[in-house]
């Protein structure tokens, strides 16, 4: 409550419809709702208790004249009575020798109806209303009038049409303004989940701009960057591959003209050089070929995983493999698989056991690999991610790879929408690779 008194608008706005569509049909309906509401009040406060009044007094009126003129000539009885039967429709009766028994019940007294026959006829009165019909009962000399009238007479009819007319049409164009909102927010819609699903490295069908002319624009706009940035990433993995592949073939040249050499410790060095050279550009054209042109499809984590582990590069190390019931994702199975086997390749070279584990959180798939290695020190945790970055810097063949291994990883994580944050683990004292992909 004080939360509300302080800031009202922010507690409303948790009532108050998330989505566009929600909320345009609010701004459409409210001012709606209101006038509506408005109208029938002003309407229903003059308009109807006048008209309840003048009913109420026509009859009193009637059943007033009926009574004068039935104690001033009462041998006329039968003709009163057709008279008021006709014209008035009014039935009345005279009970001789009887006298008023019931008081007014209490809900109807001060009624307009009560109130009218106060004012005009004044011998001792009684009423009630039963069936839908008004009993009036009066006392003249020698006994005791009665009135039956239809209860109709005292209603408006105009009122109920009123609200009726007004329910109806509204109802109609509440029902063809959430059509056409429908419409507007079906693009915007559409949009929304093509860039979800490029974000996250999916395919998504072709589609055409539609809406309202900003929602074109956006759609258009949309798709040109979708474009732009696809013809980028292409256009740069292939000048990649391409410088690599071309420079493999000099350097196969290079080799065997070593190997036609004298053996010396110069040849040998620059043999060593010439096979890191080669690795780095296998690692080129790893990262070159990348995910590229793999679709997205259904995958079961569960086997995904088992296979990765199954697929490591070193298979002495004990790898321990704990999971929880992992969801199907979209993924490209290709890629994924070798960005964690990427983890688990290094946790088994720079650790002696490792620990992996693989649950859902929210909308994430989360694959944790640890080790008890000797870790990353926090200030290089973001530059292990650079091409070739490698913490040992004698960039030795035999201890380790080119240092494309994270930057690969990283880069199929992105294209996935997700990324790879590393961190010290707790448990078992090197590092705490954690792969978060969205699904
Ligand atoms: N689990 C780990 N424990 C300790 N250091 C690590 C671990 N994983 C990576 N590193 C450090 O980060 C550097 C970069 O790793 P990255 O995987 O990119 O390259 P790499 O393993 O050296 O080579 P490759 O390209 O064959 O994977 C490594 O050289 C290593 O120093
Ligand atoms: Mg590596």
């Amino acid at each position: 409550m004080k939360y509300f008194l302080k800031h009202p608008f922010k507690a409303l706005k948790a009532y108050l419809p998330k989505s566009m569509f929600g909320r345009s049909l609010l701004i459409l309906v409210l001012p709606l709702v209101l006038i509506e509401g408005v109208a029938a009040y002003v309407f229903l406060d003059s308009h109807w208790e006048r008209v309840a009044k003048m009913l109420a007094r026509n009859i009193a009126g009637e059943v007033a004249a009926a009574i004068d003129l039935y104690t001033h000539t009462p041998d006329q009885e039968a003709f009163y009575k057709s008279l008021a039967g006709t014209y008035l429709k009014l039935r009345m009766d005279f009970v001789p020798g009887e006298k008023i028994q019931s008081p007014i019940p209490e809900e109807w007294k001060d009624t307009a109806l009560d109130m009218a026959l106060k004012d005009q006829v004044f011998t001792p009165y009684t009423f009630n209303i039963q069936n839908r019909e008004i009993l009036i009962d009066a006392e003249v000399a020698g006994g005791v009038l009665k009135f039956i009238t239809p209860l109709n007479r005292l209603c408006s009819k105009s009122f109920f049409l009123f609200i009726m007319w007004v329910s109806i049409t509204s109802a109609i164009f509440l029902l063809i303004a959430v059509a056409f909102m429908h419409n507007q927010v079906k693009p915007l819609r559409r949009l929304a989940i093509a860039a979800d699903r490029f974000g996250k490295g999916r395919s998504f069908p072709a589609f055409k701009p539609e809406g309202a002319i900003e929602i074109r624009k956006l759609t258009h706009a949309f798709t040109n960057m979708k474009e732009r940035l696809q013809r980028q990433l292409t256009q740069k993995a292939d000048m990649l591959a391409g410088v690599s592949h071309d420079l493999r073939t000099p350097l196969t040249r290079m080799r065997l003209q070593l190997a036609m050499m004298m053996p010396s410790p110069e040849v040998d060095g620059l043999q060593k050089d010439i096979e890191e050279m080669n690795k780095m550009l296998e690692g080129y054209l790893t990262f070159a070929r990348g995910e590229g042109l793999e679709e997205t499809c259904e995958t079961n984590m569960n086997d995904f995983l088992q296979e990765a582990i199954e697929g490591r590069a070193d298979l002495q190390t004990v790898v321990h493999y704990t999971s929880h019931p992992l969801p199907v994702v979209y993924v490209k199975p290709q890629a994924l698989k070798r960005c964690v086997m990427n983890l688990i390749n290094n946790a088994t070279r720079y650790g002696h056991e490792v620990w992996v584990k693989a649950f859902t959180d929210k909308d994430y798939l989360i694959i944790v690999v640890e080790d008890d290695g000797t870790g990353i020190p926090d200030e290089k945790i973001e530059e292990v991610f650079k091409p070739f970055f490698r913490l040992d810097s004698s960039r030795n063949i035999a201890t380790g790879g080119v240092g494309l291994g994270l930057t690969i990883a990283r880069d199929i994580a992105q294209g996935h929408g997700g990324d790879i944050i590393l961190s010290s683990s707790v448990d078992h004292g090197g590092l705490k690779a954690s792969l978060v992909v969205p699904y």
